[in-house]
């Protein structure tokens, strides 16, 4: 396992709360490490996916009765995941080694997250979550990408790349100046205010306007953005699944005041695009890992955020996808 307890003692998704029904079990990838998730009774459990008798992946077991039977030789694990029965020998005890190693598990927003190591927060928070007038939609998960978590919440607080790679959408190419705002930084991450951006179309009428964002960096690897115009409002909650240091899986869950009976497709359509505008872009870069010395790359006023995220992440000491 990689050993960066920044990123260990956070929390991450893996997988969608709809894709593990009770009694079934599935294998997922997080920071190198092989996970096998099963859920019984309605509760997720997130397990080290090896037996601790002969190394045979878990995932390709069964869920039985509230335990988790191993393919290879039967063994079955109790829900703290102790070997509770060795079917070769069922006289036998099994011997207080004979355990799994276990994870924590909790569900928000339609994700199953896991922490490896020993969180002091909580899954990060969605301001938004608790207004009714906002309607929540999960989309993900997109990849695996090529690219390492850091580099892809980067290119999610870079605006300047809009009127490039988002040209006729989220940026317009005339109009590619990006006016000066503030960012702050604490020790519970980063917060961009009202940085203003010419779109070609924020309200599907064909007329362009200038539109406010404010962005936070809650975690490492997880970012917020919160969009504003003259009509609408709308937020993304954008955490980023480390598989390992240079591949991830990203997953947006929005707000949005409108849209009430609009199916999720529809609204997950359009962001999907974008991502995949975004992809080719944050997988060509280099170096893979994202370079925490400033000297490293050239910095302008427009990157005030991204000099903020990277100044962040070497004051909390993150290594995992850094270089
Ligand atoms: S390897 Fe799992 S029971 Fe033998
Ligand atoms: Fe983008």
């Amino acid at each position: 396992m990689i050993n960066d307890p920044v990123i260990k003692d956070d929390w991450h998704p893996v997988l969608r709360t709809d894709a593990l029904p009770d009694g079934r079990l599935i294998g997922a990838r997080l920071m190198d490490e092989d996970i096998v998730l099963w859920r019984t009774e309605g509760r997720v459990q997130a397990w080290q996916d090896l037996c601790i008798h002969r190394g045979t992946r878990l995932s390709l077991g069964e869920v039985r009765s509230s335990r988790l039977k191993c393919p290879y030789h039967g063994w079955e694990y109790n829900t703290e995941g102790y070997c509770v029965h060795i079917p070769a020998h069922p006289e036998q005890t099994p011997p207080a080694k004979a355990r799994v190693r276990t994870y924590l598990a909790g569900e928000k927003y339609g994700l199953i997250w896991v922490s490896l190591g020993n969180p002091q927060k909580d899954i990060p928070s969605f301001p938004e979550e608790p207004d009714p007038g906002y309607r929540k939609v999960l989309a993900g998960p997109f990849g695996p990408v090529k690219a390492s978590a850091p580099r892809i919440i980067e290119n999610f607080l870079d605006v300047a790349h809009f009127p490039f790679v988002h040209a006729g959408s989220l940026g317009d190419e005339s109009r590619p100046e990006i006016a000066d705002y503030t960012v702050e930084t604490g020790p519970d991450g980063v917060a961009a205010n009202d940085i203003q951006i010419y779109q070609p179309d924020p309200y599907g009428t064909g007329v362009g306007d200038v539109v406010h964002y404010q962005y936070r960096v809650f975690r490492p690897f997880t970012a917020y953005l919160a969009k504003q115009t003259k009509l609408t409002r709308f937020s993304i909650l954008f955490p980023i699944t480390p598989v390992d240091e240079k591949t991830s899986v990203a997953w947006f869950y929005m707000a949005l005041d409108r849209g009430y009976d609009l199916p999720d497709d529809e609204i997950t359509r359009f962001h999907s695009s974008i991502l995949a505008q975004d992809v080719p872009i944050v997988e060509s870069q280099r170096p893979e890992l994202l370079p925490l010395d400033l000297q490293a790359e050239l910095h302008l006023r427009s990157d005030r955020t991204s000099i903020s995220y990277r100044r962040w992440l070497s004051e909390i000491g993150l290594t995992f996808g850094t270089a």
